[in-house]
């Protein structure tokens, strides 16, 4: 998977590629470039965004500087952009980011991720440069970056290599293994501690049973209102 990200703090990310599963991601093939909109604004002074047309607080990205930055990278025709890889403007009123949408994006060969800053994005920006609009929850951060790093994060768990165990990515929270349920609780040494046991049947060593209690235990978990 080749994923770039534009922003404008490309060295936040440094500290996010040096993560033990980020790593054993791009060792094994994929990869996570980072690039400055200032790099490639056609604006003075490294300017990239400006006042919102009729008036209010902070600044908006301006579509000119994405499109410059976009077709530095991918060529000039945003429609051609647009038809070879999804392009994810990262924004809080998107679709909300799930187990589903994490799949979908991580059979992508390649993604692009566009961080808005301030108030966030022009809105031609979304409708006209970006394939989708991803938030990763009703709440306002001050920009796309930590998002970023989240749908990442998330994408790049699921790519084959970035685990130390094969099978831990399969059966886990919200996968199709658990029928979209949470994952079921863990429990490790020491069985008892401060009088707090570990459930028995997992000390039992009855196979069957114990994947029975666990399906039980996820699916209790996925049931509305019960807290997760
Ligand atoms: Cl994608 N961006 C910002 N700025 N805030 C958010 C978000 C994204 N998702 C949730 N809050």
């Amino acid at each position: 998977m080749q994923i770039d990200v534009f922003t404008l703090f490309p060295e936040w990310f440094d500290w996010f590629r040096a993560q033990r599963h980020v790593a054993n991601a791009l060792a094994a093939g994929s990869t996570l470039d980072c690039l400055s909109y200032r790099d490639q604004t056609p604006l003075t002074g490294g300017q990239v965004d400006d006042t919102p047309f009729g008036g209010g607080a902070g600044m908006v990205l301006r579509v000119d500087v994405v499109d410059a930055a976009l077709a530095a990278r991918y060529g000039a025709d945003p429609a051609a952009r647009r038809a070879e890889r999804r392009i994810v403007a990262l924004t809080p009123g998107g679709r909300l980011l799930d187990e589903a949408l994490v799949s979908e994006l991580a059979a992508e060969p390649a993604l692009t991720l566009l961080c808005g800053r301030y108030e966030g994005f022009d809105e031609r920006i979304v409708e006209h440069l970006a394939t989708d609009a991803v938030s990763i929850g009703r709440y306002v951060l001050a920009g796309g970056e930590l998002a970023a790093m989240v749908v990442c994060d998330a994408v790049l768990r699921k790519l084959p290599g970035a685990l130390g165990h094969a099978d831990s990515a399969i059966e886990e929270s919200f996968s199709e293994a658990l029928g979209g349920a949470p994952e079921y609780p863990h429990y490790t040494r020491p069985a008892s501690y401060r009088g707090w046991d570990v459930p028995e049947i997992l000390l039992s060593g009855h196979h069957e049973r114990i994947r029975e209690w666990r399906r039980e235990r996820s699916e209790e978990r996925g049931r509305p209102g019960s807290g997760g």
